[in-house]
């Protein structure tokens, strides 16, 4: 059986993946930035895990305004990345693992989650970013292999927030139903709050944000109230990309608890943030408890 060892969230903006093509990390300007990622990478030597599941929003790079589905899993055994226009380096491609793909979407759409499957699959800066942050390349190679889950932010109709949980929910279940001796980190990327047009361009809500960052933890039932319309109002038309992070927290299945979080502030036109939380998995916990009692 799989094993979830935890959730990361993160924000991915394009700047970040300029800076770190760049090298930019020791910059004044972007040290405390990539700082704040050194916990992170400290609990990933120790949890150590196989498999990366990096639940984003694709920016039109593999999806477009003519085919855009709700939420699209990869079941490639690569991932190509390719310029978005952003003016970021393209980045060498992603492991994927079929087999757990296909794992997962089969429980998931036995779960009633209607998912596109994706053969083929780019991944665009929702992805690489996150995964040039959490698994820096000067470390060495990646040591995950990936399954990318695009969820829709783009298009108009967008899934709930309780329809993310859900799914979210959904997927834990999957992975923890695949039956092999895996290691399992969800990652789920985007936001925090931020508007990019309109006039309303460079909205952010810090006092949401820390609201969001709270109850993911402690209470994240409590997002699962609030409709579309109510986040874009909130956090910016944009800022929505918390979604991502709900499906995420919907896959931990045990005890959770935070191991890291930082509200980093504004960067180009979003506030950035990143959270750690590990999941104890029901097993390990009676196998805590059983360890308990023998010494009692
Ligand atoms: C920005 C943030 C994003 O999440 C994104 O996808 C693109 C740009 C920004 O703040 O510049
Ligand atoms: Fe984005």
């Amino acid at each position: 059986m799989a094993t979830i060892v935890g959730g990361i969230a993160t924000s991915h903006i394009p700047t970040i993946g300029k800076a770190i093509g760049k090298g930019w990390c020791n910059e004044p300007e972007w040290k405390p930035f990539f700082d704040s990622y050194k916990p992170v990478h400290a609990w990933l030597e120790k949890v150590r895990p196989d498999v990366a599941v990096v639940v984003y929003n694709d920016h039109g790079l593999n999806f477009f305004l003519n085919n855009m589905p709700t939420f699209a899993v990869g079941a490639a055994a690569r991932y190509d990345n390719s310029d978005e226009g952003w003016g970021l380096n393209v980045v060498p491609p992603f492991a994927g693992y079929p087999e757990f793909s296909w794992g997962l979407i089969e429980s998931m759409v036995a779960d009633e989650f209607d998912i596109t499957s994706c053969q083929e699959m780019l991944v665009d800066h929702g992805f690489t970013v996150a995964m040039g942050l959490l698994w820096p390349k000067e470390k060495g190679p990646c040591p995950v292999r990936t399954v990318p889950i695009s969820v829709n932010t783009v298009q108009s109709p967008l899934p709930s927030p309780a329809r993310c949980y859900k799914l979210g929910r959904a997927l834990g279940k999957a992975i923890e139903a695949f039956d092999e001796d895996l290691r399992v980190v969800v990652v789920g990327t985007g936001g925090l709050s931020h508007q990019l047009d309109g006039t309303r361009a460079g909205f952010v809500n810090k006092d949401f944000d820390l609201l969001c960052m709270e109850k993911i933890v402690t209470d994240p039932e409590a997002l699962t109230d609030y409709s579309i319309p109510d986040l874009i109002r909130l956090t910016g038309a944009q800022g929505v990309e918390v979604i991502q992070w709900l499906v995420m927290r919907g896959a931990l299945t045990g005890q959770v608890s935070k191991v890291h979080s930082r509200y980093h502030g504004v960067i180009s036109n979003t506030s950035a943030a990143v959270m750690v939380l590990e999941n104890s998995c029901a097993d390990e916990r009676h196998a805590r408890e059983h360890v308990l009692q023998e010494h009692l």
